[in-house]
């Protein structure tokens, strides 16, 4: 196939982007310890797949009680704000852009990540979750722990997680990141809020389709009003029901929250979409009906090979196409693409989280002629 779109740049509001590859988020724990701070690794990690025009840094906690898993990086301390200059002035020197992906996991944590209590919008412990510490064991390893049962949060608690959020896009921009990504997508905090299974309060967050899309308009408005709407981009999942998401009425919630988000004009929305062999293909009219909802920038990503992005850019249903283990694997994937090149495959899935630092990080090859 000819990419004639795959390649071309794109304006994401300021941001002049080389092509229309976007490096999906990918959590991969290798923040320094104690304290979840950004390094020298990762800079080069992410500096190696400058080759992407726009990159979404992994999901990076808000606050200590937002955190799920061992060893993520977080966005609230000054020591994590020059760590993330770090990368930022990696990338930037390689020519992309970098956008942070704030996080706050809910129910999808144990105590023994963080030492707290896990909150989330109704006390209701997500079946068939589990979350991973490094406990020593199995030579480094990540050791998988279920998560625990969550406390229902308050209007206190609610607010603290707005203002979070918010802290967390200002630290963001200081550490001079192209703009913040709120994640709403797979089951973490503001998905626990969409999704009726999970969220059953009776006050002004729960109940009905409106109430439930509350908190994510509510971050989304602070995040704009803190750093701009040209920055602040947003992250949906409305097809995936993993980490024990059930809910009939999530594409019309999901639409109404895209409704909400368009007259709030951030700069887009990333459809994090079905990654599995047989996932059943998103349908046409939910992708046509978004695009007529929601008039800035759609992204979409999740098991899209080359042909099939190029062909839903060509269609004007997206204007980027992200790709998640192919950049992972691949730090040169686009010129990969290009010249019809062989792609590496993950080598150890031991080094996906954590494991082994630089091993199954930064040493994946470039292409190289044989
Ligand atoms: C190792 C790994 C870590 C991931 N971590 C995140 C994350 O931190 N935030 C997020 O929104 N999605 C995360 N994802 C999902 C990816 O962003 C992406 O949607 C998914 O991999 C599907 O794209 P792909 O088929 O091109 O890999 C992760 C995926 C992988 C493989």
């Amino acid at each position: 196939m000819e990419y004639q779109k795959l390649f071309q740049e794109y304006k994401l509001n300021q941001n002049q982007l080389k092509n229309r590859f976007l490096m999906a988020p990918m959590t991969r724990s290798r923040a320094s310890q104690p304290d979840d701070v950004p390094n020298a690794l990762m800079a080069e990690y992410y500096a190696q797949r400058s080759t992407a025009g726009l990159i979404i840094t992994e999901a990076t906690q808000v606050s200590l009680q937002g955190k799920g898993y061992a060893n993520t990086p977080g966005i609230y301390s000054k020591q994590q704000i020059e760590g993330w200059k770090l990368i930022t002035d990696a990338v930037h020197k390689s020519g992309s852009k970098i956008f942070l992906q704030l996080w706050h996991v809910g129910r999808v944590s144990s105590s023994k990540v963080n030492g707290l209590q896990p909150i989330a919008p109704s006390s209701l412990t997500a079946q068939n979750t589990s979350v991973y510490i490094f406990d020593g064991a199995l030579n480094g390893d990540a050791t998988f722990v279920p998560v625990e049962e969550p406390r229902e949060m308050n209007k206190t608690d609610i607010d603290t997680v707005i203002e979070e959020f918010v802290q967390g896009a200002k630290n963001a921009i200081e550490a001079n990141f192209d703009g913040v990504e709120i994640h709403g997508a797979n089951g973490y905090l503001i998905d626990q809020f969409l999704r009726s299974n999970s969220n059953t309060r009776t006050d002004e967050y729960g109940g009905t389709k409106e109430n439930r899309i509350r908190l994510l308009i509510e971050i989304s408005k602070a995040v704009v009003h803190a750093v701009g709407k040209e920055k602040t981009g947003i992250r949906l999942s409305p097809f995936i029901s993993f980490k024990d998401m059930n809910d009939p009425e999530i594409l019309q919630t999901i639409m109404l929250a895209a409704t909400a988000l368009n007259k709030l004009d951030v700069a887009y929305i990333h459809l994090c979409e079905a990654d599995w062999d047989d996932a059943p293909q998103i349908p046409i009219d939910f992708r046509i009906k978004l695009r007529d909802i929601f008039k800035n920038t759609i992204i979409a990503t999740g098991n899209k090979t080359p042909d099939e992005g190029e062909k839903l850019l060509q269609d004007n249903l997206v204007d980027l196409i992200g790709f998640g283990r192919n950049f992972l694997t691949n730090p040169d994937y686009p010129a990969r693409v290009k010249k019809s090149l062989g792609l590496n495959k993950i080598s150890d899935t031991h080094t996906l989280f954590g494991g082994g630092q630089a091993r199954g990080y930064t040493d994946y090859p470039f292409y190289k002629a044989d």
